[in-house]
């Protein structure tokens, strides 16, 4: 965190498509974190916004429309409710949720425009792109296929080729067609307006890499390799018909780029909810700001939205962008597509009033500095082992002794043994760690600090054995209560952030109010006397059935899918053994691997091949970091003829598999093996 002292911190939150809903990769990612945050600025009294919205703008609306016969207005209104419901369900406290199609957010984002425009912070250039005129539109690079020049694959894309994993232009496909109305294309001119980010490189590398090093650092490598390659100009207008139209004259049929207007939606959201004292949560110096997002909006948020605030004129810049990585699900990839995620209502449905077990697991596995796993198997055993048998278990003892021995009263606390004196000290000191995890983002492991609050309730309670004593010491046994009642009172303090339900829940049956941070530490919270209420359960077991049957349905989702993709992608056509031989695949070392400057598919590497080693490139850098391959073993073709990429020679591919989704997964051997062994 930066050491300048702020006055109020504006929080918002990335602005899901309102093209599906929501699940617990969105949750793990940004949600939850940032609801723990502004909760716990909340209980510390400081002046707080949380803002959020639906991104309803952009390509995939419109094609889903189109699918289903309906117009972009239905889905967007469709999904915001949707995903608007879950996010209260779960506890998610926006200050306002809004959507990038009101009427607020429409002229917010036409004047932003305006204003760089008329500054001439825009360059204008006309090209030549494809147009589909059986559907009346000039399309984006996914939503053209065509034959790879490279590999003859009939079904490439207009950026990539799936097959040979070559990164295309449309204008490289042979035969280019659309994939909305099946037409061939013809080539129109259209003009653009470009945000020159080149031009704001020297300045964004000395606020991030010089004035940010305290930023995480998947976030600040991330920007450090966008930096390193050199920025380009960045279209901000497109050909569409759904969006936000450009203000200027000569732009009939053009709107703002999807990525143009989504962050804009988060000022239009503040201005909603404030509208007259919203700037000073954007342009006053002693307001903050942070972004909460998923790595892939990293580049938008800390690059191409800082360079549209400071063309404006006038805006505070994010102080912190605390981007998480993603999180999986059993193993595999997140995915709509292939409907491999759980969905958050429909997680409601099979553990109805759960939201806190959801929270916790997933903050427990929040992949704050790496992709993470979710696992049916770790949520029943994070449930049943921490939430029930530690927290669980230390609040229902105190509540249940507590009515039993002193009629459901806070009993007077004696003097305190060593023993007392010991637990509490230990209890205490836990704040300033979490304080200073919350701090630095780190929620997982302030969450994990909570927790061992509760432990140390636990212990005390198994160490001093009240019910041994109530028969001859019941003075002592007062004191024991007293203080487990105010260990109780004060987790429900601590876990707030993290699990507002149970908190809640908490503070009914001890009968208190929701006391501010400030007083986490005190153990005078219920006065001698003060009563409670009676006894429940704050968390129940999950058996072994529960969650066998969400592996079922996930498994009965993957056939479901299986099948469908192997409908969709028959077998080539059957080959001979000569045809197979012609291939020399072999096992390479990966000595290096970097980035291509200027190709954000692209990656280079050299691969020790056993025959002192060759230069190939691969366009697989959607999907790897580069330096994560490095000492890796893989799979090429020896053999292909060399070919130039991007003014590289690459001698060879190396060989990945291809899911549903078009994730690539490069592939390697079960065992080690030399450099250059032929695989057969
Ligand atoms: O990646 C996404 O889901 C985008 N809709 C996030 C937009 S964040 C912001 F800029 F609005
Ligand atoms: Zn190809």
């Amino acid at each position: 965190m930066s050491e300048k002292k702020f006055k109020r911190t504006l929080v918002t939150t990335a602005l899901p498509y309102a093209n599906g809903p929501v699940h617990i990769g969105h949750l793990a990612g940004v949600y939850v974190p940032a609801d723990i945050y502004v909760r716990y600025l909340r209980q510390k009294g400081e002046e707080v916004l949380m803002v959020g919205g639906s991104d309803e703008h952009g390509v995939p609306i419109t094609i889903k429309a189109m699918k289903e016969g309906v117009t972009p207005q239905d889905i967007v209104d469709r999904y915001h409710n949707i995903i608007k419901k879950s996010f209260e369900e779960f506890g998610i406290k926006f200050d306002v949720y809004s959507r990038t199609t009101s009427e607020t957010h429409h002229k917010m984002a036409s004047d932003f425009f305006k204003t760089l425009y008329d500054k001439g912070e825009f360059i204008e250039q006309t090209t030549q792109q494809y147009y589909d005129e059986e559907s009346n539109q000039f399309l984006a690079d996914r939503y053209i296929i065509g034959t790879c020049p490279h590999c003859k694959n009939e079904k490439a894309y207009g950026d990539q080729c799936e097959a040979c994993g070559t990164t295309l232009g449309p204008m490289e496909l042979i035969n280019p067609r659309s994939t909305i109305s099946g037409r061939p294309l013809v080539l129109r001119e259209t003009k653009h307006w470009y945000l020159p980010l080149d031009k704001h490189e020297s300045w964004l590398r000395q606020w991030i890499l010089e004035g940010h090093k305290e930023w995480k650092s998947n976030v600040y490598g991330q920007c450090k390799s966008w930096l390193d390659m050199g920025l380009q100009p960045r279209a901000v207008s497109r050909d569409l018909n759904w969006g936000i139209p450009l203000p200027i004259d000569g732009a009939d049929g053009k709107v703002l780029y999807v990525w143009f207007d989504a962050p804009i939606g988060y000022i239009s959201n503040t201005k909603e909810l404030l509208p007259d004292d919203w700037e000073k949560w954007w342009k006053d110096p002693e307001s903050r700001m942070i972004h909460f997002i998923g790595k892939d909006n990293i580049v938008f948020h800390c690059i191409v939205f800082p360079a549209m605030l400071k063309a404006h004129g006038g805006y505070n810049l994010p102080d912190n962008v605390p981007a998480n990585e993603f999180l999986n699900l059993e193993g595999d990839k997140i995915s709509t597509s292939r409907n491999w995620a759980v969905w958050l209502n429909e997680y409601l449905e099979d553990f109805p009033g759960k939201q806190d077990v959801l929270r916790y697991v997933l903050t427990a596995n929040a992949p704050e500095t790496k992709d993470n796993d979710f696992t049916w198997k770790d949520f029943q055993a994070r449930n049943n082992n921490e939430l029930v048998a530690i927290y669980g278990n230390f609040v229902n003892r105190a509540m249940v002794l507590t009515h039993k021995y002193f009629s459901g009263k806070v009993p007077q606390a004696g003097s305190l043994a060593d023993i007392d004196n010991a637990a509490i000290s230990e209890f205490v000191s836990y704040k300033a760690e979490v304080e200073r995890l919350l701090a630095a983002f780190r929620f997982r492991d302030a969450q994990k600090e909570v927790m061992n609050m509760a432990r140390v309730g636990n212990k005390y309670l198994a160490d001093t054995e009240p019910w041994k004593l109530i028969k001859t010491d019941e003075a002592r046994v007062a004191t024991i209560m007293n203080v487990c009642l105010q260990f109780a009172a004060n987790l429900s303090i601590a876990f707030e952030a993290f699990l507002p339900f149970s908190s809640e829940k908490l503070r009914g049956m001890l009968n208190i109010e929701n006391f501010g941070w400030d007083r986490l530490g005190a153990m005078d919270l219920m006065p001698v006397g003060h009563e409670l209420n009676a006894a429940e359960l704050l968390f129940e077991k999950i058996d072994d059935e529960a969650v066998a049957a969400q592996v079922q349905k996930l498994n009965d989702k993957k056939k479901a899918n299986e099948a469908a993709a192997h409908t969709v992608e028959p077998i080539a056509p059957t080959i001979d053994f000569a045809d197979f031989e012609k291939l020399d695949i072999r096992v390479g070392r990966v000595l290096e691997c970097s980035r291509v400057p200027k190709a954000d598919k692209l990656l280079q590497f050299k691969i020790d091949d056993g025959l002192g080693g060759r230069t190939i490139v691969s366009g697989i850098a959607k999907h790897y970091n580069p330096e994560d391959l490095v000492g890796k073993s893989v799979c090429f073709i020896a053999n292909l003829a060399p070919r130039k990429l991007k003014g590289i020679e690459s001698q060879g591919m190396i060989l990945s598999a291809e899911d549903a989704d078009g994730r690539l997964v490069v592939t390697t051997t079960l065992d080690t093996v030399a450099a250059g062994s032929q695989v057969k």
